[in-house]
């Protein structure tokens, strides 16, 4: 059940939506525009940084809230949702990772909104195998000097602040760094937009470093810590991950039910034929059950339990859940379903990369299957 914090939050961000993300979603799509006007709207109603702690400007509420917020978000859209998800990951890596000074120099223009943080680990040969990055950073006097490309990088180009893991020593994980890197410093320039099936609005670009120098006191915790800074953000990010396929396959829920009570064919509303209506109570209880699963992986993680495995099955089934019901959504509504007159189609486009991003679904089970050994062992 839902707190009274957490109603209010759902119907102001549903007003939000309404008003200010719903009458351009269409059109911003096809135009791959994202507004970072609306970003900073979304910023100063406070969702920006929502767990973060109130001294560095965040709301200090917890992931569960978090979870909400983004559900709701990602009912109107995908790509707003995982602009903030993914910023609110760079906070939380800052928070957790950084020193004082750190948090005090970059997370006040992140929780307010004014700026975007992105994550930089994969690479183009290093996706799924994330410790086997090949980006350098070589100590020079006062920092270090980055050289290489990352790849796929959610908000490339929007966001200001980037986590980059980059290789200080050996090879293998112990060999990965974490380093805070901001646009506009010399060397660092952006390289091609991915063009994309779905996520239009949220830019997706490479990074390139040639000979970058980011000062020393960019470090984050130190040298060769960077693939578990990486890894335990992952974990948090799967759960928002969770969150937004969950309010996805719910607005496409809503859709396909709305429809089907409205469509007449063989004189009566489709929904009408059992074989629509097993349909819709298959995606109904799938989407319940993600629900439910993303709200546990979100309370274990508030009260501080070990949360790897149920992050993992939360951004399992409910990013499968996600593609299954946006795709039954589309087939529900027919040929109307698979043009743009209907979300669904963007819905479906919407969904399928939430199986891959924060590691592919596959990655998913090779966590949840080493968790059990150990548990079993
Ligand atoms: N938190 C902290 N540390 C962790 C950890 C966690 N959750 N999981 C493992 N570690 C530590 C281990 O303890 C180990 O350290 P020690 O040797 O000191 O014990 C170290 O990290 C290496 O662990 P593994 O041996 O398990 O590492 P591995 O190389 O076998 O890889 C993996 C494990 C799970 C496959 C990992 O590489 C992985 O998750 N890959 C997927 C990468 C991914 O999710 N990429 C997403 C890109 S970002 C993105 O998509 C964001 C976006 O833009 C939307």
């Amino acid at each position: 059940m839902l707190s009274e914090l957490q109603l209010e939050l759902s119907s102001q961000i549903q007003r939000f939506c309404a008003d200010k993300i719903e009458p351009f979603m269409e059109e911003d799509d096809k135009n791959e525009h994202f507004r970072m006007d609306l970003f900073k709207e979304i910023g100063a109603l406070g969702l920006a940084g929502v767990t973060l702690p109130e001294e560095y400007g965040g709301a200090a509420l917890s992931y569960q809230d978090l979870c909400i917020v983004l559900s709701e978000l990602a009912k109107s859209s995908v790509s707003y949702a995982v602009t903030v998800s993914v910023s609110t990951m760079t906070q939380s890596i800052l928070n957790e990772f950084g020193n004082e000074e750190q948090k005090k120099k970059f997370l006040p223009a992140l929780t307010s909104g004014e700026e975007i943080g992105a994550f930089a680990l994969s690479e183009s040969h290093s996706g799924s195998d994330a410790a086997a990055l090949k980006t350098t950073a070589k100590k020079v006097e006062g920092g270090y000097l980055l050289n290489g490309t990352k790849m796929w990088i959610t908000s490339g180009g929007i966001a200001k602040t980037y986590i980059v893991m980059a290789r200080t020593g050996v090879e293998g994980h112990k060999g990965i760094s974490a380093f805070i890197v901001r646009d506009g410093i010399e060397g660092f320039s952006f390289g091609k937009k991915e063009t994309k099936m779905g996520w239009k609005v949220s830019p997706t670009r490479e990074l390139v470093f040639e000979n970058c120098f980011v000062p020393e006191e960019n470090l984050l915790k130190e040298e060769g810590f960077g693939f578990k800074i990486a890894l335990s953000a992952l974990d948090k990010g799967r759960i928002t991950i969770g969150s937004i396929a969950v309010g996805l396959a719910q607005r496409a829920l809503d859709e396909a039910v709305k429809y089907s009570l409205e469509r007449k064919q063989f004189k009566q509303p489709i929904f009408e034929f059992q074989g629509l209506q097993f349909m819709m109570a298959d995606m109904a209880t799938d989407i319940e059950c993600s629900r439910l699963l993303v709200e546990e992986a979100a309370r274990n993680y508030d009260e501080g339990r070990k949360n790897q495995k149920i992050a993992c099955m939360a951004k399992l089934k409910s990013t499968d859940t996600a593609m299954k019901v946006t795709t039954d959504a589309v087939q529900i509504l027919g040929g109307v379903g698979y043009t743009s007159e209907y979300p669904t189609e963007r819905f479906m486009r919407d969904a399928k990369v939430l199986q891959i991003v924060e590691g592919t679904n596959q990655i998913q089970k090779v966590v949840i299957g080493r968790c059990l050994k150990n548990e079993y062992s």
